[in-house]
C-alpha cells in the first residue's frame, strides 16, 4: 500500500484528540478557502470518542458548524432510529451537540430500498460535488477482515468504478449502503481511526504485507491527494514494525 501517514498513541482518548484536531483543522481551512466544508463521518464504535472530542470544546467553537456539510461513508439497511444506525450513533455523539442545520445534514436514507438509497445519495452527491472533486475531509474506520464503510471482502462494490454510491453487503449477507473507492479517493483529506488489540493483526497486513485489496478492501483508499493519516492507538500499532 503506498505509504500514509501513520500516528500512534498511546491510547484511545489521545487517538480522539488528535482525530479532533485534525478534523477541526481541516474544516477551518476548507472554510476559509471556499466558504464552507464538507465532512463525512463513519459508523461503528470507534469514531464515537472523536465525535464527542469534536463536539466538546474547544474543538467545537473552533468550527463555524452552520457552515459544514455532513455527510456518511455508509449505513446499515436501517430506520434512522435504530441502535444499528450509523447516522443515530453521529447525532447522539456529535450532531446533536453542535450548532449544524438540519439541511446540511446528509443521512442515507437506511430505511429505504438499498438499490434507491444508493440512487439516490448518487443523485445528492452529482448535485452537491463537481465532477472532480471530493470531500474535504473523511473519517473512516476499518474491521477486522479489513473493511471500511461498507466495502467488505470480495463484494461487488470493491470492484465499482463509476458511480460514487452503490448497495453492498456484510460478509454474511446484510444489505449495506456505501460510498465507493472511487468517490472516497477524490477526499482532500482522509482520516483512518483504529484502536485495539483486535485491529492489530490485520493492521499489520494492511500497511505492511502484500497488498491484496479483494481481501483488505481498505487498501483501496488511495486518496489522489496523499492526504492519507491511519490514527492507531499502541495496541492496534503492536504488530507493526
Ligand atoms: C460501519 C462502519 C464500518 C466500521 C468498521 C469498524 O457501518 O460499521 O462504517 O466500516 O468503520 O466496521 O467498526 P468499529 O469501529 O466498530 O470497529
Amino acid at each position: 500500500m503506498p505509504s500514509p501517514r501513520i500516528e500512534v498513541f498511546d491510547n484511545e482518548s489521545m487517538v480522539a484528540a488528535e482525530v479532533a484536531s485534525m478534523v477541526m483543522m481541516a474544516a477551518v481551512d476548507a472554510i476559509n478557502q471556499k466558504g464552507y466544508c464538507t465532512m463525512c463521518l463513519a459508523g461503528g464504535g470507534t469514531p464515537r470518542v472523536s465525535y464527542q472530542v469534536l463536539s466538546t470544546p474547544p474543538d467545537r467553537d473552533q468550527i463555524d458548524w452552520e457552515s459544514v456539510e455532513v455527510y456518511f461513508g455508509d449505513e446499515r439497511c436501517v430506520p434512522p432510529e435504530s441502535e444499528e444506525s450509523n447516522y443515530r450513533m453521529a447525532r447522539e455523539n456529535l450532531l446533536g451537540r453542535v450548532k449544524i442545520p438540519e439541511d446540511n445534514v446528509f443521512r442515507i436514507q437506511g430505511e429505504m430500498d438499498p438499490e434507491a438509497a444508493a440512487a439516490e445519495y448518487c443523485d445528492l452527491l452529482a448535485e452537491k460535488f463537481q465532477p472532480h472533486e471530493g470531500l474535504d475531509v473523511c473519517i473512516l474506520g476499518m474491521g477486522t477482515d479489513g473493511h471500511t464503510a461498507s466495502l467488505f471482502p470480495n463484494t461487488a462494490a470493491l470492484k465499482e468504478t463509476s458511480r460514487a454510491v452503490v448497495a453492498n453487503h456484510t460478509a454474511d449477507g446484510k444489505p449495506r449502503i456505501t460510498m465507493t473507492p472511487p468517490f472516497l479517493n477524490k477526499s482532500r483529506h482522509v482520516l483512518v481511526i483504529c484502536t485495539g488489540e483486535e485491529k492489530a493483526d490485520t493492521l499489520k497486513q494492511v500497511l505492511q504485507g502484500d497488498p491484496d485489496p479483494d481481501k483488505l478492501p481498505i487498501q483501496l483508499i488511495q486518496p489522489k491527494t496523499k492526504h492519507l493519516t491511519f490514527l492507531l492507538d499502541a495496541a492496534a500499532a503492536s504488530k507493526l514494525d
